[in-house]
């Protein structure tokens, strides 16, 4: 067994996605010999506490990443495109959150239930997808593989935790104002949130959807297959944490909807919770803060040939985000690639 431990540095470290990779290297016991939480210069000097110590964030530039072995970055897009070369050319492996570097075709992007081998053929940096399509790839994957999915049609119903810090306190800030009559202001969202659901994530592109749609259209074909069509819809709602999303499948084979619980009920990543006689199926409040990517309400879709829909749910900031990079890391490590 390989028992090295190693440099391990967090970009973006005081954000909502690098507290979270902090919290998910200890309750995994990643093997780390040092951690360098790494943030922006006014950050530097506060405190994380790790596997009961404190340690010190430092500021992400170039010539703090010499002695790292991993390199996980979580401070946006603008970040990962400046430094994640120069931590790569340092000799670290950059394990990338944002969407710079996703559909990059020199740069693999990985969900580990699903194309782990990707990781083999990196070049100094990987890409984690964006949170919408992990979820998505890892309960439709197993029945991929056996039925062929030709389309998928896919609404979301997001957590304001996909923007970070300023939609979490968005949320919360109107929804005080909310209930004292309080004018309630917009600043991360283009309306309000608190009691809404707004149909735009990310910016409108030429063809009226939006970059959000869009990632999840792109990432799917390169992760999965790049033959599957996508229609998605993504909507912002007002949960702090977990994505929820309406999936809507057609496969080119047929099958019975026992076969396709019984894969799911085996399928990596996976747990099923689907029992409509007592009222179980997925919740943004039962995923919150778990690994899994809770799967229900699964039934024919009785409008098509073989057409199958689901409501899947899974902790945005943990296997949308965090974990699946954690994950990742865990993978060099198991493919001895670091
Ligand atoms: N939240 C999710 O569900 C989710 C899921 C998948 C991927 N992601 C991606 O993960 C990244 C971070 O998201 P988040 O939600 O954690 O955002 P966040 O809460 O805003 O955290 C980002 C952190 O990085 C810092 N930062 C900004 N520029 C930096 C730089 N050049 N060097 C070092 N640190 C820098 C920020 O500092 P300031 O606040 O001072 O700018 C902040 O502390 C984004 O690219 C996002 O798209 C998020």
């Amino acid at each position: 067994m390989n028992m090295k431990k190693y440099t391990v540095a967090v970009v973006g470290a005081i954000g909502a996605v690098g507290q979270e990779m902090i919290r998910t290297l200890e309750q995994r016991n990643f093997p780390v010999k040092t951690l360098k939480p790494l943030d922006v210069p006014a950050n530097k000097g506060k405190e994380i506490l790790f596997n009961n110590e404190r340690v010190k964030v430092d500021v992400a530039e170039n010539g703090v990443f010499e002695d790292v072995d991993i390199a996980f970055f979580s401070a946006g897009g603008d970040a990962s495109l400046e430094l994640a070369p120069i931590a790569a050319k340092a000799g670290a492996i950059v394990v990338d959150n944002s969407s710079a570097w996703r559909m990059d075709p020199s740069v693999p992007l990985v969900v580990p239930e699903v194309n782990p081998e990707d990781v083999d053929w990196n070049k100094g940096i990987i890409a984690n997808p964006n949170c919408s399509t992990i979820q998505m790839m890892v309960a439709l994957k197993p029945i991929h593989n056996e039925y062929n999915i030709k389309r998928i049609v896919v609404s979301t119903y997001q957590a304001v935790s996909g923007s970070g810090k300023p939609g979490i306190d968005e949320l919360s800030q109107q929804t005080k104002d909310y209930v004292v009559g309080k004018e309630l202001i917009s600043k991360t969202y283009p309306h309000q949130i608190a009691f809404n659901a707004i149909p735009h994530i990310d910016v409108f592109m030429e063809n009226d959807y939006t970059k959000e749609e869009m990632k999840m259209v792109f990432e799917t074909q390169k992760i999965m297959d790049k033959n599957i069509k996508v229609s998605p819809t993504a909507v912002r709602i007002p949960v702090f944490r977990s994505h929820s999303e309406s999936i809507n499948i057609e496969t080119e084979k047929p099958f019975k909807v026992e076969d396709i619980i019984e894969l799911l009920n085996n399928a990596p990543g996976v747990k099923l919770m689907d029992d409509p006689e007592t009222n179980k199926y997925p919740l943004a409040t039962v995923a919150e803060g778990k690994d899994d990517v809770y799967v229900g309400r699964i039934r024919r879709d009785e409008s098509i040939e073989n057409g199958l829909n689901m409501w899947v749910v899974a902790d945005n900031l943990r296997k949308g985000a965090a974990l699946n990079t954690i994950q990742i890391g865990e993978l060099l490590i198991k493919r001895n690639l670091v």
